[in-house]
């Protein structure tokens, strides 16, 4: 009999599984896609004891009892068979883990689901692609308590070790609350990368830099404070090369996105909180897919490759201001889903346990931890004074962008953001005014 089942053996599964079965778990494995199983045990000895199977009967009979079943198929169409298919087989008590990038609201319901057909229920976002599960995920997870008491030995066993010392996983509260983390984690890691795009675009859209004067800066960055996962691979994608060429010249330009920002931006708004920086970062991934109006606009709109220089210690100090607000927007919708949906999820244990196994990994988390009151981010003068130092740092790689025709996704939302939140009196009043003459709105007067 095995330990623990695991359905989807995908790139993720096959990794999950791998990392288990080396540490002496006995693992059954179940896809309904052979191709995915045939050469598994060949091509990773260390899957040598796993059970593999493409019939869900002899896979759950092979699970020993309460079974302990994770679910790693993309959510939709996939998620859905996967569990209809389980509440079918599992018997009360066992435990039906979903591990995919699954949107909150989805969680919830699922949660319900098999909790009226007496299974208990985890859902879980998983960090780390699949070389980090291999080697260690970050893992966020919500759900039965009951559940996460019988498997929190595994997740010891297979995760990494985070900066204050714990292993990277997390139990956030006994609902969806670890897809919503997971979500948050995404809407983050979107804003990172937009953020380091958008610094390698200004760089080589003037004449003056090339791709190694890009990877010097980011070379320098990574030895710095400004360290972090998603930098390190970025110098590594900036100087891969084919046949002669850099790839990134060769490279289609529209990003694709699998849903998670969108569902973040969704939840922000129906929370009434601004994730300005978020928003930026997912259209610029629409305008990158939008192909008719860019092949329209672009021939009609033709600008030659400028020349112009590029202030340094301000596009690092426009990078830190840019991430801090990134971070600082996080914190408030999660602190806002705490007070509107009675949870009690830790910012700070969101930050201990994305700092290691996890895509957003980075000095900057490190120093969130040590340095400011995560937890209490607007009490934090710290943040707000830091914020101030770096702002012109900011407006002068804008003046840059503005004045040489380079869209700068993200930092001007960054800017904005902390102009409005920092001024003591808005364009809004005026808002307030219009809709007072049109639709009779009450006003209130100071
Ligand atoms: C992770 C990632 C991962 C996510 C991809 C894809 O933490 O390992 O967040 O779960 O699915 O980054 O996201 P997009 O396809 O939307 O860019």
């Amino acid at each position: 009999m095995s330990d623990f089942g695991i359905i989807g053996i995908g790139r993720i599964g096959t990794s999950m599984a791998r990392n288990m079965s080396s540490k002496g778990i006995i693992v059954s494995l179940y896809d309904k896609s052979h191709n995915s199983l045939d050469n598994l045990k060949s091509d990773y000895p260390e899957l040598e004891s796993s059970l593999v199977f493409d019939d869900i009967n002899k896979f759950i009979s092979s699970i020993s009892k309460p079974r302990k079943v994770l679910v790693l198929v993309p959510s939709g169409p996939a998620l859905d068979e996967v569990i209809s298919l389980l509440i079918q087989y599992l018997d009360s008590n066992d435990i039906l883990i979903d591990g995919g990038n699954t949107n909150p609201n989805v969680s919830f319901k699922n949660h319900q689901t098999i909790k009226s057909k007496n299974f208990l229920y985890l859902g879980m976002g998983v960090s780390g692609g699949v070389k980090g599960v291999l080697e260690g995920p970050s893992i966020m997870i919500g759900g039965d308590s009951n559940a996460f008491d019988q498997v929190k030995n595994i997740f010891s066993q297979i995760t990494s070790k985070t900066i204050n010392g714990s292993k990277s996983f997390e139990f956030f509260g006994d609902s969806n609350q670890g897809h919503f983390v997971k979500m948050i984690h995404n809407g983050i890691e979107y804003v990172e990368m937009q953020l380091i795009s958008s610094i390698y675009y200004l760089m080589i859209n003037s004449k003056k830099y090339t791709y190694d004067d890009v990877t010097k800066i980011f070379k320098k960055w990574n030895d710095i404070d400004l360290n972090s996962y998603l930098l390190e691979i970025s110098l590594l994608k900036l100087t891969e090369k084919i046949d002669d060429s850099y790839l990134l010249d060769r490279i289609d330009d529209k990003a694709d996105d699998n849903g998670t920002g969108r569902w973040m931006l969704k939840h922000a708004i129906d929370l009434g909180c601004s994730v300005s920086m978020l928003n930026a970062a997912i259209d610029s991934r629409f305008i990158s897919n939008n192909n008719n109006t860019r092949s329209k606009a672009n021939k009609l709109i033709i600008e030659d490759k400028k020349e112009y220089d590029i202030d340094f210690e301000s596009l690092a100090n426009a990078y830190k201001f840019c991430r801090l607000i990134n971070y600082f927007q996080a914190f408030l919708l999660m602190d806002s889903a705490n007070q509107s949906y009675g949870w009690n999820i830790s910012i700070s244990n969101a930050l201990n346990v994305w700092s290691n196994g996890s895509i957003i990994k980075s000095n900057l988390i490190n120093a969130l931890l040590n340095d400011y009151l995560v937890d209490n981010i607007l009490d934090d003068k710290n943040i707000f004074n830091n914020l101030n130092e770096l702002k012109s740092g900011l407006i002068n790689i804008l003046n840059t962008s503005l004045t040489n025709d380079i869209s700068l996704p993200c930092f001007n939302e960054a800017l904005n953001y902390f102009n409005q939140i920092s001024s003591p009196s808005l364009s809004t009043k005026l808002i307030q005014a219009q809709r007072n003459y049109f639709g009779s709105h009450k006003i209130k007067l100071n």
